[in-house]
């Protein structure tokens, strides 16, 4: 038997870090997906995600690792990523031995794209599809989230609701995920830095300083609050020049958070002198990616970000989670 799903990635226009407050975010689906691959196979259960070099075998019994190709390079990549794996396995009662699983991997790991939730989620598609199990799209984004909680610890439920649903997403936490019909197109480039942000850290360090300074940092996550609404405005209504300057607005005020870097910073202005009217870190930040609007001048933003680092450019998935 041999099944297969795939979920895609995600980029954040708006609220990353005000979203874990209760405050609403504006993401959209990109079209660099994670196919997860599952086929019977004996003994335990092998793993292998070749764009990551990733081969590795885990114990059916002791849940151990052996890493079956040079493991300093794969421990290099965080076992965390099997580790995502492993628990969407175990949610949905997977048997842990004889099974082949393969996962291809678009999206790059660490750069605040939605690798893990995207791996997670079409993991625990093809996971149900293999025991032959009926999961509605809501249960699925749930218990994705659950592996995130548990893997990463602090996670909103944006990442996986997302890479579950597809499309252009207006999200709160209260409200879940309403889809949004833009009046414009949305030419978007990413570029990404070598250095990956580590989410758990970063949102403890905003939780630490709202507490250290809640006086300026309530006020600041409410103005996020106001950037994602306005922007949803925006966007519906095909102002391509304000939904750029709310995007730059949300930048300032993530540095003001302390999750901006100096190199997210060069390749936030880089993108701006280019001609984007818009460009923002995108994720958790310290680390990661920038992602900028640039309407008209995708070639010029995508040249100038890759003289300094790796960039390209993302179009917007319908498609969520297929199996
Ligand atoms: O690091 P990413 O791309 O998974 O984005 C995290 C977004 C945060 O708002 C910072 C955290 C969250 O769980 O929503």
């Amino acid at each position: 038997m041999k099944v297969s799903a795939s979920a895609p990635g995600k980029a954040i226009l708006f609220g990353e870090h005000s979203v874990v407050y209760g405050k609403p975010a504006i993401a959209v689906a990109v079209d660099k997906r994670a196919r997860v691959t599952i086929k019977e196979g004996t003994n335990n259960t092998e793993v292998k995600i070749p764009q990551l070099d990733i081969e590795a075998v885990i114990d059916a019994e002791s849940r151990r690792v052996t890493w079956m190709n040079s493991p300093q390079e794969a421990g290099k990549f965080d076992t965390g990523i099997l580790e995502y794996i492993q628990v969407a396995l175990s949610q949905l009662g997977t048997p842990l031995d004889g099974l082949k699983v393969e996962v291809d991997l678009e999206i790059p790991i660490g750069a605040g794209l939605g690798s893990s939730a995207a791996i997670t989620v079409a993991t625990l598609a093809a996971a149900a599809r293999y025991t032959q199990q009926e999961v509605s799209l809501e249960a699925l984004a749930h218990t994705a989230h659950q592996v995130e909680l548990q893997v990463q610890g602090a996670a909103s439920p944006l990442d996986t609701t997302v890479s579950t649903q597809g499309g252009f997403i207006y999200f709160t936490q209260e409200k879940g995920a309403m889809k949004i019909k833009p009046a414009l197109e949305m030419p978007l480039v990413v570029g990404y830095t070598s250095k990956p942000g580590n989410t758990g850290v970063l949102v403890e360090g905003v939780r630490k300083l709202r507490e250290t300074q809640p006086t300026i940092v309530n006020p600041i996550l409410d103005i996020m609050e106001d950037l994602a609404n306005q922007a949803r405005k925006s966007i519906i209504q095909g102002e391509e020049k304000e939904v750029g300057e709310l995007m730059n607005i949300n930048q300032g005020l993530l540095d003001a958070l302390g999750v901006n870097t100096e190199e997210l910073s060069c390749l936030v202005y880089r993108a701006r002198h280019a001609g984007a009217l818009g460009s923002k870190l995108t994720g958790a930040g310290g680390g990661g990616s920038i992602i900028a609007y640039c309407p008209g001048k995708t070639r010029e933003v995508l040249e100038e970000l890759e003289s300094i680092e790796n960039a390209f450019p993302v179009g917007i998935s319908s498609q969520g989670v297929t199996w």
